[in-house]
């Protein structure tokens, strides 16, 4: 299985079988112009952590397009649904739901979600993702909450997505309170260096994770992590 960066918080995740994309801002976001086409974007499966306009992004284009299971909170689906598209599957916090492509947990983040045009996008959330015997933890937008440490206790994770950006989630220090309750194999970070607000030293988060014990990886936009 392999990871491939798009900037931001947008990635994707390729098993044996399926393509799963997370959070496909493309269009606008700087760092994936040059490095993704979002016109060659075909997963199976769109996941949402929440509907602000950096996360929401391109997914009905994408899923249009792709015919892509969206998989959101209620909101989000709803809100898909209204535009004319079916194949959707809401989840809540705390759910869980077995795919063929894996399984999935909706965790809580410590957020907000609106849609671009100003409708309620539901809670934030993040997602526990197991597949192909891998655990994945993508965050979503949050600040760090104590909570996480159930998320540590309950899954084996071998790779954590955290915001490091500050400003609107949390930021270095917060990142790794974070990964010291998770205790990932493998953290990366995410939504940092967008935008001047949200640039990041991730050569001294690295160095913090490191003193805490912990494994880090930055990943470029159009980098790749095998799995
Ligand atoms: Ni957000
Ligand atoms: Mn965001």
């Amino acid at each position: 299985m392999k990871l491939i960066y798009f900037g931001h918080s947008a990635f994707q995740i390729e098993t044996g079988a399926s393509t799963l994309l997370f959070d496909p801002f493309i269009t606008g976001n700087g760092l994936a112009e040059g490095v993704i086409d979002v016109d060659s974007l075909s997963p199976d499966v769109i996941l949402l952590t929440h509907a602000h306009f950096d996360h929401w992004g391109d997914t009905m284009d994408i899923a249009k397009r792709s015919g892509a299971l969206i998989v959101g909170n209620h909101e989000i689906t709803e809100y898909v649904q209204k535009n004319g598209y079916e194949n959707v599957q809401p989840m809540n916090i705390g759910g869980s739901w077995s795919f063929e492509w894996g399984t999935l947990t909706m965790t809580y983040a410590r957020h907000s979600s609106s849609f671009p045009d100003g409708t309620y996008g539901g809670n934030p959330n993040g997602y526990v993702l197991s597949t192909e015997g891998i655990c994945v933890y993508n965050s979503g937008d949050t600040g760090p909450f104590s909570e996480m440490s159930w998320i540590g206790e309950d899954h084996s994770i071998d790779l954590a997505l955290l915001p490091i950006g500050d400003l609107f989630t949390m930021g270095l220090a917060g990142a790794v309170r974070a990964a010291r309750m998770l205790k990932p194999k493998l953290t990366v970070p995410l939504h940092f260096d967008t935008y001047p607000p949200i640039q990041a030293d991730t050569s001294s988060w690295q160095e913090r994770m490191k003193t805490a014990g912990l494994s880090s990886r930055i990943l470029k936009p159009g980098e790749q992590l095998d799995l």
